[in-house]
């Protein structure tokens, strides 16, 4: 992975500028790094705080055969292989909120995008958009947002390297999704399980068909989150989001 790389100074969004080589052919592996984004998207159409030689904003192609209900398995395993060359680099502890944002002291460090293309039920092409706080201070971010986000310097008190820090990252992708490949969804299940905040917690899911409030127990063979209801039965849990639990 990243053998193919465009390294570009500031673009709106590095998922746009890959998903357009990857209707251009691209090949998997292909990677684009922006210093810095001027419309960086997160999840649910919200914008992504993008400031220059701060953080690392890249977006990842990947062109696995599989059919298109293997999305969330891939979704959880850049969760997974985020926070294993994270933890490789930087002495912090991470924790996985479902479904793949990554937590330090219960705040965002990072948070992970995909987006794909499928063709007759199958995927044509996946694109991974990856964003980590990394040397942002506090003063990076609107004043609201920092009780809910911090960067990597800021929750280790180091600087750095985005060069190391990305090799690492390339390294854990390419083993998980090579693992994958050959052993299918069960150890990046055991894996993410291992590192999750969310399961056993009691949660709200704020789920298309409406919110639903249970104890999320694991995930299944898919990648469901399975959520145990009050009344003892299971949900299986594919999109949502997960709000607080409040008094
Ligand atoms: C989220 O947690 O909401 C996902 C955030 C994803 C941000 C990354 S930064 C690189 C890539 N380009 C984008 O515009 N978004 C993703």
């Amino acid at each position: 992975f990243g053998r193919k790389l465009h390294l570009l100074d500031v673009i709106p969004s590095t998922q746009d500028e890959l998903r357009r080589l990857a209707e251009q052919g691209a090949e998997e592996g292909t990677l684009v790094i922006a210093e810095q984004q001027t419309s960086g998207r997160g999840r649910m159409g919200r914008h992504w705080v993008s400031p220059s030689g701060k953080g690392v904003w890249m977006s990842l192609l990947l062109r696995p055969s599989v059919p298109l209900q293997m999305t969330p398995q891939l979704t959880l395993l850049a969760a997974v292989a985020l926070s294993r060359a994270i933890s490789r680099e930087v002495p912090v502890e991470i924790g996985i909120k479902w479904p793949n944002d990554l937590l330090v002291g219960g705040k965002k460090i990072s948070g992970i995008l995909l987006e794909s293309a499928a063709e007759d039920e199958r995927l044509r092409y996946v694109v991974v958009g990856l964003g980590i706080s990394v040397n942002l201070e506090a003063e990076d971010y609107p004043e609201e947002l920092l009780e809910k986000v911090v960067s990597l310097k800021m929750a280790s008190g180091k600087t750095i390297n985005r060069s190391d820090l990305i090799a690492t990252i390339l390294d854990e992708f390419e083993r998980l999704y090579d693992l994958y490949m050959e052993q299918g969804f069960a150890p990046i299940r055991s894996l993410w399980e291992a590192h999750s905040v969310t399961l056993n917690n009691e949660t709200l899911l704020y789920t298309p068909q409406g919110p639903i409030q249970g104890i999320p127990r694991g995930l299944d063979g898919t990648g469901g989150l399975q959520v145990e209801m009050k009344d003892g039965s299971f949900r299986t849990i594919y999109s949502a989001e997960i709000g607080e639990v409040g008094p």
